[in-house]
């Protein structure tokens, strides 16, 4: 899978360059690193996709008079890891998105700061990469408009959900997929799921779900509303954060927009003082080459799409088998048990046996404030257990995906694991309420805990879709 292409590319036309520099560097770092010579290249191939004007980070790196202000910042970041944001302990997986400082790369922007930020000789400067500007994927082939949204000038907005009809008459494998802020300055983060409207319920003009008398249907700790987390019901089709929101599947893989389903665009604004509008956008780009594998994304402790729907966790050394049967007969698979209050360290585990070989493509964490790590296993059948992604910091500003260097083929018998830690106390800077036992649902305040995947079933020959461009 090829994901941020614009960035890619732009690292790609990068490459020549950051290795002579690399060569230069090891070894001797010059005792007084300069701005042109050592720390542009640096910042340019790693920070400025995005730190750059018009971008998601809160100011530009691009030239010395940018970059110098913020030298002492720079420099604290780099030092702690928190930047460029990349969460996975590195001592397992290898992940062809990786966002990382060599140890070199380090030394050298702290010599520099250390000795004065200097700028150097112009001349040395490398040339600013160019970005793709618009749709990191190009133009798509059809893009979804979510109706307008006014956000409020002020206070805590949260999760806001528009539902959007999918027009097309039949199904679609999708190539890749794109979810676009309108207004990246009140989009913090959002994903697109692809599920049916609830019986019951509309849609008004404002994409907002209404029930029989008009008034708005508002879901509140995930109770009301009868849709199955990540059953064949309702499917998770793209995630947006600052640095993620395109993805690329493998060639004769795709994912699948079903016909007569809805789009729910699930967005967190912020707030920015001042009242604006957004209307987040959706681009796809249709299969080119026949599908062979449907890509789903499930969550570790839910079944795969062959088996009957169930979700297994342990919590304190005990199984918890919520089958939580609703309204539509179906069954609501990923909500957990409550979190009590004060809890400094609640674990829960997930397990998802395999009972058809798989293909893991990426996998990223879900969980809000509370969320402290997150761990995937894979127990092979003859015992050997992987450790496939750690995140030991979770970050709930990061939803970073994490996609494997190589697709990670599980045969049958094997047993995915995911271990997931939560601080409910009030030492977690982010816990709004240390008092309260924590529900699972979507709000940030709420919890849930989605060790996420995707993936194909080798066996599952995805069926040939008629009209299919
Ligand atoms: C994926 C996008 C992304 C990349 C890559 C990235 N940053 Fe950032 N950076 C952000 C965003 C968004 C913020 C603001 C939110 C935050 O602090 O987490 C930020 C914040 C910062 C801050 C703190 C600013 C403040 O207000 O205190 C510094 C310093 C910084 N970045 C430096 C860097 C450097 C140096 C690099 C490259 C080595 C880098 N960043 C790479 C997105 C990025």
């Amino acid at each position: 899978m090829r994901r941020n292409l614009g960035v890619c590319l732009s690292c790609c036309a990068f490459l020549a360059l950051g290795s002579t520099i690399a060569a230069g560097q090891s070894g001797d770092v010059s005792p007084t690193p300069t701005f042109a010579k050592d720390v542009a290249p640096i910042i340019y191939e790693n920070c400025v996709s995005c730190h750059r004007p018009e971008s998601i980070a809160p100011m530009s790196l691009t030239s010395y008079s940018e970059v110098r202000p913020w030298a002492r910042a720079i420099r604290d970041k780099v030092v702690s890891g928190e930047m460029p944001p990349w969460h996975a302990d590195p001592r397992y997986g290898t992940f062809r998105n990786e966002r990382k400082l060599t140890t070199a790369q380090i030394e050298t922007i702290e010599q520099w700061v250390d000795t004065g930020a200097t700028r150097g000789d112009d001349a040395h400067t490398p040339v600013l990469p160019t970005f793709a500007e618009g749709w990191q994927g190009g133009e798509p082939d059809y893009v979804f408009v979510m109706p307008e949204y006014q956000v409020p000038a002020e206070g805590e907005i949260g999760m806001t959900n528009f539902w959007v009809p999918n027009t097309f008459k039949e199904d679609r494998f999708l190539e890749a997929v794109e979810m676009r802020p309108g207004n990246p300055s009140v989009v913090h983060h959002g994903r697109i799921d692809v599920l049916e409207l609830p019986l019951g319920l509309s849609v008004n003009e404002h994409g907002v779900l209404v029930g029989s008398d008009s008034r708005p249907f508002t879901e509140e700790r995930g109770g009301v509303l009868d849709i199955p987390d990540d059953s064949g019901n309702r499917f998770h089709l793209i995630s947006f954060v600052p640095g993620r929101g395109y993805e690329r599947y493998a060639p004769g893989t795709g994912k699948r927009l079903t016909a007569g389903k809805w789009l729910r665009f699930n967005i967190h604004y912020q707030a920015k003082g001042i009242a604006d509008t957004d209307a987040t956008r959706l681009g796809v780009w249709f299969s080119k080459v026949p599908v062979t594998h449907e890509v789903f994304t499930r969550s570790v402790g839910t079944s795969l799409p062959t088996e009957i729907q169930h979700t297994r966790y342990m919590v304190g050394g005990k199984e918890v088998i919520l089958n939580v049967p609703i309204g539509t007969g179906e069954i609501r698979t990923t909500r957990i048990p409550n979190i009590p209050p004060h809890a400094e360290n609640w674990k829960i585990v997930s397990v998802t046996p395999v009972t058809e070989p798989i293909t893991i493509f990426s996998l990223w964490p879900h969980m809000h404030l509370r969320g402290k790590d997150m761990t995937w296993i894979v127990t092979f059948p003859d015992g050997r257990d992987e450790v496939v992604l750690s995140v030991p910091n979770y970050d709930f500003n990061w939803q970073l995906q994490y996609e494997l260097a190589e697709p990670l083929s599980v045969p049958a018998g094997s047993k995915l694991t995911a271990i997931g830690h939560y601080d409910n106390s009030i030492r977690n800077r982010y816990n709004p309420a240390p008092d309260k036992e924590v529900y699972w649902a979507e709000q940030s305040w709420d919890e849930m805990f989605s060790p996420y995947l995707e993936y194909t079933v080798d066996s599952l020959l995805a069926e040939p879709l008629e009209g299919t461009e």
